[in-house]
């Protein structure tokens, strides 16, 4: 027998794993109450590992990511049609574990945390939230094993979270952001859109038009940019803004006034009783 020596991540396992999975597989996790935004994921999966691959829709309502006094027991249940929907976008299989399944010994005593990445934006506002997302994505990786798990966009925290995550910690999958789908008149699709009244529907506008003014504003560096989001937001009728912020993607941290290059414009407000978020992609000069 003669001993393969290998430096890198990718001989050593072209050496120790030498046959490749005849399918790639890819996974979309969700909290079920599916949309059109989950659907472009599945469809985005579909398309990435082909006909013959394959595609599983995880759907669990995770109790570690909801805080106290957040939206867990009202959180929308409606799995007989998320499963209609997932199979409509293309996926293979759905997932939908009891909590005794994922959390057999109860409350898992050992998590991930996601550092700081994990307490500013979102993560001021909900301590803990992207800690329970980060114990629940990798868990739900374990067990589904895929070639690649699809995020979207919309949860831009969430996404460049668990994409550090997966580089931090030598996860063997590729992740994938989608961008937003939105409704024809700028609101992103969300499942916790269905707790908005009418009038608070016709609110919410304001949230994805503030995003596209700062969009608007690119070419004009990053004051301008907060400048146009901030004066859309200014005195909007119904709206209790949480931040308001031009993000640097790659750690998420606040974008330095001098900043170029990509960015996430990102929002967070209450409408009513609903706490909305949203985001656009820019490119800043
Ligand atoms: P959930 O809110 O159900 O979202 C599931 C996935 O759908 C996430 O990756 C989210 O970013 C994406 N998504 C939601 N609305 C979207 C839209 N309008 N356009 C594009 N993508 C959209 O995010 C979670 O669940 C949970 O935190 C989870 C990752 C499943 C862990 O519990």
């Amino acid at each position: 027998r003669s001993t393969q020596l290998t430096h890198t991540v990718d001989d050593f396992e072209s050496a120790f794993w030498p046959d490749e999975s005849p399918v790639d597989n890819a996974v979309v996790m969700t909290m079920g109450a599916l949309h059109e935004g989950h659907a472009a994921l599945v469809r985005a999966a579909r398309r990435q590992v082909g006909q013959d691959g394959r595609v599983a829709v995880t759907v669990f309502v995770n109790p570690l990511q909801f805080g106290a006094g957040e939206d867990l027991d009202r959180y929308p249940r409606t799995l007989a049609a998320d499963v209609r929907l997932a199979e409509e976008a293309g996926a293979d299989v759905v997932f939908a574990p009891l909590p005794e399944e994922v959390y057999p010994n109860g409350d898992p005593q050992v998590r991930l945390t996601a550092g700081p990445m994990g307490e500013r934006f979102e993560g001021a506002t909900r301590p803990g939230h992207f800690d329970g997302v980060l114990t629940v994505v990798a868990k739900l990786l374990h067990i589904t094993d895929p070639d690649y798990a699809f995020f979207g966009e919309k949860d831009a925290q969430q996404l460049a979270i668990v994409q550090r995550m997966v580089a931090d910690l030598d996860f063997d999958v590729e992740v994938v952001g989608v961008p937003t789908v939105r409704e024809a008149d700028g609101l992103a699709l969300s499942s916790r859109n269905r707790y908005l009244s009418e009038g608070e529907r016709e609110q919410a506008l304001v949230l994805s038009k503030a995003l596209f003014a700062g969009r608007d504003a690119a070419a004009q560096g990053p004051a301008a940019v907060r400048a146009a989001a901030g004066e859309v937001l200014a005195g909007a009728p119904g709206i209790e803004l949480d931040y308001l912020a031009l993000i640097d993607p790659h750690d998420f941290t606040e974008a330095p006034d001098d900043f170029q290059g990509e960015a996430v414009l990102a929002l967070a407000a209450k409408v009513g009783a609903t706490r909305l978020i949203d985001n656009v992609r820019i490119i800043v000069r």
